[in-house]
C-alpha cells in the first residue's frame, strides 16, 4: 500500500509532529473487533451486489479474521504513521491478501466506518450496562427482602422527619436504577441504526445494498440521511446523559453510605474487604469505595460536557473534531461499568445495624406528624393540630421530653381530644404500618413492592438478550 491512502494529491510527506498530533490509534484501537465485523459485513454486501467477486470477498474476510487474531493475541504492531484503527487494519490486510485488499474500501469512507464502529461498540456497552444494572437491582431487592422489617428515620433536609422501613429506602434506589435501565434500553433504539453506505457524506455511486449490511450486523434500521449518518453523535450524547443521571443516583447512594458508616450515624458497617485504613490513624476504617464512586461521578459529567462542547456549532457533515468523541465516551463507559460492578459486590457485604437505626427513632420528635394525625382523626383540623403538636414539641424541648415520654396529663394539657390510645399511635411500628397509601412505607406495601420487583428482575434477566 502507498505510504498514505491520500498520497496521490500530496507533494510533501506528513510532518512527524502532525502524525503524532492527529493519531488516535491509542484510543480507537479498542474498536478493532467492531471495525472488523463492519468490514466483513461490507465485504459480503459488496459480493452480493456483484461489486466484488465472491472469491475476493472470501479472501478479504479471511485476511480480516487473521488480523482480528493478531490484535487479540498482541502480535499486531500499531504506529502513529497509520493514524487510526481503520487504516491499520486496511494496511495490514495487504500483507495478508495482497492487492485485493485495496477493494475493501469500495463504496465506503472512514466517516461512515467510524460511525458504524462506535454504534456497534456502544450497543454492546449499553447491553453490558443494562445487564449490570439488572444484577444490581436484584441485589437491592434481595437486601430489601432480607431486611424488610428494619426501621430507620427517614430524613428531609437531613433532619429526622418520619420513620420508614430501611427496605423502603433501599427500594427507592431500586426505582432509580430501574428508570436508568429503561433509559439505556430506550437509548439503544437510537444507537441501533446502521450508518454504513453514507460514505463520506453524500452516499455512493455503487449499487450497494444497505439493508443487507444492516441485516448482517443485526441492525433493525438504516439511517435515512447520509449527511446525518456521518455527522450525528447525538446517540453518544444521549448515552452520556443517561450515564450521568445514573451516576447522580450512585453519588447520592454513596453519600448516604458514607454518612451511615460514620461514628455519628453507625447505621451500617462496610465489610473490611470493601474499606481501607489510614496510613497514620490506626483506628480508621474508611468508606473509600462509595467515596470514589461519588468522585467518579464528576468524570462522567465531564464526558457529557466534553461531547456537548465538541459537537456545538459544528457544520455538517464530518469534521475531524469528532475524533475527540471516543476518549470521553470510553472513559464514561468504563467508569459506569466499574461503579455498577463494585456496588453489586459491596452491597450484600454491608452489615446493617438495625438497633442503632431503631434507637435513632426514639429522639427528634419523629412522631409529631402522627400526633397531629391522631388529633385530626378525632375531629381537629390539620392546621389546628399542627399548631397544637408544635406547642407540645416546644414544651418537650424545654422539659427534655419526647412526645411519647410525656404523661397523659401533660399531653392532655395541649388538647382534651387526647386519650391513652395515643401511646400506641406514637410507636414506630404503628407509624410505619399506618402509611398504607400506595407507594408508602407500610410493611404490607413494601413486601408487595419487593415481590413485584423480584418478579420484574427475574423476567428482565430472562429477556436480557432480546433488545
Ligand atoms: N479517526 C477518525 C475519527 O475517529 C476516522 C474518520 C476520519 N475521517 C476523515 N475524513 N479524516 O473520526
Amino acid at each position: 500500500m502507498a505510504e498514505k491512502p491520500w498520497d496521490g494529491r500530496f507533494e510533501e510527506k506528513t510532518d512527524a509532529a502532525v502524525e503524532a498530533f492527529t493519531s488516535s490509534i491509542d484510543i480507537d484501537r479498542r474498536l478493532y473487533t467492531y471495525d472488523i465485523d463492519g468490514s466483513i459485513a461490507h465485504c459480503r454486501m459488496l459480493a452480493k451486489s456483484s461489486i466484488i467477486t465472491e472469491a475476493e470477498s472470501l479472501a478479504l474476510i479471511d485476511g480480516l479474521e487473521k488480523i482480528r487474531a493478531e490484535i487479540a493475541t498482541g502480535a499486531f504492531t500499531f504506529s502513529d504513521r497509520l493514524e487510526d484503527i481503520h487504516m491499520h487494519i486496511e494496511d495490514r490486510l495487504a500483507a495478508h491478501v495482497g492487492g485485493v485488499s485495496r477493494k475493501l474500501h469500495t463504496g465506503r469512507s472512514r466517516n461512515d466506518q467510524v460511525a458504524l464502529d462506535v454504534r456497534l461498540y456502544l450497543r454492546d456497552a449499553s447491553r453490558k450496562i443494562i445487564q449490570g444494572l439488572v444484577n444490581l437491582r436484584k441485589t437491592l431487592v434481595g437486601m430489601a427482602h432480607q431486611y424488610v422489617d428494619v426501621t430507620m428515620p427517614g430524613y428531609t433536609h437531613l433532619q429526622r422527619a418520619q420513620p420508614v422501613l430501611f427496605s423502603h429506602h433501599l427500594m427507592a434506589y431500586y426505582e432509580m436504577f430501574t428508570r436508568d435501565t429503561r433509559r439505556f434500553e430506550d437509548g439503544l433504539k437510537r444507537i441501533n441504526v446502521m450508518p454504513l453506505g453514507a460514505a463520506a457524506l453524500a452516499g455512493t455511486t455503487y449499487p450497494i445494498d444497505r439493508a443487507y449490511t444492516a441485516q448482517l450486523l443485526d441492525f433493525p434500521e438504516i439511517s435515512e440521511n447520509s449527511m446525518d449518518a456521518v455527522s450525528d453523535r447525538d446517540f453518544i450524547l444521549e448515552f452520556l446523559a443517561d450515564a450521568s443521571i445514573c451516576m447522580v443516583h450512585f453519588s447520592r447512594f454513596s453519600e448516604e453510605l458514607v454518612l451511615w458508616s460514620s461514628s455519628e450515624f453507625k447505621f451500617i458497617e462496610l465489610s473490611d474487604g470493601f474499606s481501607t485504613g489510614s496510613s497514620i490513624m490506626p483506628q480508621k476504617k474508611n468508606p473509600d469505595v462509595p467515596e470514589l464512586v461519588r468522585g467518579k461521578t464528576g468524570r462522567v459529567f465531564g464526558s457529557l460536557i466534553s461531547l456537548l462542547t465538541l459537537m456545538k456549532s459544528l457544520p455538517l457533515a464530518y469534521n475531524r473534531d469528532m475524533q475527540e468523541d471516543k476518549a470521553p465516551l470510553f472513559d464514561a463507559v468504563d467508569t459506569l461499568i466499574a461503579c455498577v460492578d463494585i456496588y453489586t459486590r459491596m452491597l450484600p457485604k454491608i452489615k446493617i445495624n438495625g438497633d442503632q437505626m431503631a434507637d435513632a427513632l426514639l429522639t427528634g420528635y419523629i412522631n409529631a406528624t402522627d400526633m397531629a394525625d391522631y388529633l385530626v382523626c378525632r375531629g381537629m383540623t390539620f392546621r389546628e393540630a399542627h399548631g397544637c403538636v408544635g406547642r407540645a414539641v416546644s414544651y418537650g424541648l424545654s422539659h427534655h421530653k419526647e412526645l411519647h415520654e410525656m404523661t397523659i396529663e401533660e399531653l392532655r394539657s395541649f388538647s382534651d381530644l387526647i386519650n391513652e390510645d395515643i401511646f400506641p399511635a406514637l410507636t414506630t411500628r404503628q407509624m410505619i404500618d399506618r402509611r398504607q397509601s400506595f407507594g408508602g412505607t407500610a410493611t404490607v406495601n413494601v413486601r408487595a413492592a419487593v415481590g413485584r420487583a423480584e418478579q420484574r428482575v427475574a423476567d428482565e434477566n430472562r429477556s436480557i438478550n432480546t433488545f
